[in-house]
């Protein structure tokens, strides 16, 4: 019994840890939908103030067809890794300065990875 007592606290404390580092696009759906469903869709080809995401991962930066970028974003020339998408995502007017984004950017280490996560499963 005491030996159980003493095991339950550790295995939930490596429970809990071993969720803060993992990416998981489930919880970035719910992130995508409060932080960027208002102006992005993920549906190939649908524009909306921002230009569709479908397969945003891995995809070279203004290439959206239809849509009316910045100068700043046309002239950006980035590829979306997880990387670049993870620091423009932090502050875009960092990663791209001087774009029309206007989003603030999220601070949330979590929140991004399993954002990018859902991100690179939309294709
Ligand atoms: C207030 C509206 C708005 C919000 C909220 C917003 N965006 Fe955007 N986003 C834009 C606009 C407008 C552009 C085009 C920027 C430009 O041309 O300078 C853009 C561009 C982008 C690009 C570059 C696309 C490309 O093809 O080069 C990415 C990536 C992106 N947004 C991701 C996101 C993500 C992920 C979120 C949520 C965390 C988000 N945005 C939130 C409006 C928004």
């Amino acid at each position: 019994m005491t030996k159980f007592a003493i095991a339950l606290p550790v295995i939930i404390a490596g429970l809990l840890l071993a969720t803060a580092v993992a990416a998981d696009p489930l919880p970035g759906e719910r992130v995508f939908k409060s932080q960027c469903g208002a102006c992005h869709t993920v549906d190939k080809g649908k524009n909306r103030v921002g230009p569709s995401l479908f397969g945003i991962v891995g995809r070279e930066s203004g290439k959206v067809e239809g849509f009316r970028y910045s100068a700043a974003n046309s002239a950006a020339k980035l590829t979306w890794t997880t990387e670049v998408l993870d620091k423009y995502l932090t502050n875009p007017k960092e990663g791209v300065p001087g774009t029309t984004m206007t989003y603030a950017g999220l601070k949330n280490e979590q929140q991004r990875k399993d954002l990018i996560a859902f991100l690179g499963e939309q294709k």
